[in-house]
């Protein structure tokens, strides 16, 4: 078991590694009124801390607006006020769209979560990135709000299918390859113990995940151009790569052949050393990460959704570009020169 805390806006955020979730949550739930708790479809019987249950559609086609809706209706109907908690249960997707709900439920209540995927493990539980899906645009509706606290229980993985399981690597090596050198080198020689869902090895990769994102959070919580833009490396070009695909390639195989690709970029843009781009492949290629994407025959969406993407000044994009293996700084590129070069480098991956 693991335990350290981050600080926000919101005050002190409390992250829990490998431990019971229902114990925890009990603890937490004498400090409110009342609680609701929201459950991925998946692991319906997940909850049993006395709140009442909704269970949740996800995936990205549950994480919109109308679950919103749906979701501040029936808490309404509960009359849970003010000093109640939501507790959402499941991957990345019920996240998000239970901690945006109760961001603005009554201007905003107290969430927990407790993420039952890998990735949501390893990324996005904590942060406080929350929002939903809309126009066919990831994430365009959303805001910055943290948790309370993050519990995170290895006996969801259990029941969570390999190619699931695999995804939340696709973020492990982003932290490796951007800020952590040790943490990527320790996925690579320790594969086989990871992929077979070792407790001790995934304590480890999931606490020093979080602890890096947890620091570069406190930094620049609200992503105001600061250093929160590492934590979206890979993602400008693996947003677009979802959003292109109608949501139908999963979001860590989005990420793992975006950051492929920004790498490839920033070796032409003369930032990145070409060992990067092969230490990706490598990494990513050896826990099944890399799917083929026909790039070519999205390449107009892509070019779309890069001019649309939030990192977008004017005409130019601020990057985080990766320089070697741990390493990474801030460079402004012409979108105009970005797309081009997703174009020539990118219509094949790997
Ligand atoms: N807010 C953030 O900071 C942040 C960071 C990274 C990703 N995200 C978002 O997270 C989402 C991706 O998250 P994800 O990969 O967890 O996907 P997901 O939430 O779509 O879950 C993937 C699948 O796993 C199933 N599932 C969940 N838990 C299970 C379990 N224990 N056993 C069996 N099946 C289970 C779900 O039903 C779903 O089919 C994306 O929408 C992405 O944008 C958010």
């Amino acid at each position: 078991m693991r335990e350290f805390t981050y600080k926000s806006r919101d005050g002190e955020v409390r992250v829990l590694i490998n431990v019971n979730h229902e114990e925890c949550l009990r603890g937490l739930l004498s400090n409110y009124t009342g609680c609701a708790a929201f459950v991925s479809r998946s692991i319906p019987g997940a909850v049993k801390v006395g709140c009442p249950v909704m269970v949740i559609d996800d995936g990205e086609s549950g994480k919109d607006i109308n679950t919103v809706l749906n979701i501040i209706k029936w808490v309404h109907g509960l009359g849970l006020d003010r000093d109640g908690v939501f507790i959402g249960v499941g991957g990345g997707s019920v996240l998000d769209v239970v901690g945006f709900s109760a961001s603005i439920y009554l201007r905003g209540v107290d969430y927990v979560n407790v993420p039952t995927t890998t990735l949501s493990m390893v990324d996005a539980a904590l942060g406080g990135k929350t929002g939903v899906n809309a126009l066919g645009i990831k994430n365009v509706i959303g805001v910055i709000r943290q948790p309370r606290a993050v519990i995170i229980d290895f006996s969801f993985l259990d029941t969570l299918p390999m190619q699931n399981y695999v995804d939340g690597f696709a973020e492990v090596i982003k932290y490796g390859v951007t800020m952590d050198e040790e943490l990527l080198e320790y996925v690579i020689g320790n594969k086989d113990a990871l992929l077979s869902r070792d407790g001790e090895a995934l304590e480890w990769v999931v606490y020093r995940s979080l602890i890096n994102k947890a620091r570069v959070v406190e930094r620049d919580e609200l992503d105001r151009g600061g250093e929160r833009v590492v934590l979206n490396y890979g993602h400008t070009v693996g947003h677009a790569i979802e959003s292109a695909t109608g949501f139908s390639i999963s979001h860590g195989r989005a990420v793992a052949a975006g950051m492929i690709c920004e790498a490839r970029v920033g070796v032409r843009l003369g930032y990145t050393s070409p060992d990067v781009p092969k230490t990706l492949t490598h990494s990513l290629g050896s826990y099944g990460l890399i799917t083929r994407i026909d790039i070519a025959g999205a390449i107009g969406s892509i070019i779309n959704a890069v001019t649309r993407d939030k990192k977008r000044s004017g005409n130019y994009l601020k990057l985080p570009v990766v320089t070697d293996v741990g390493r990474w700084e801030l460079v402004k590129v012409g979108i105009g020169e970005f797309t081009r070069l997703v174009i020539e480098e990118c219509r094949s991956i790997p």
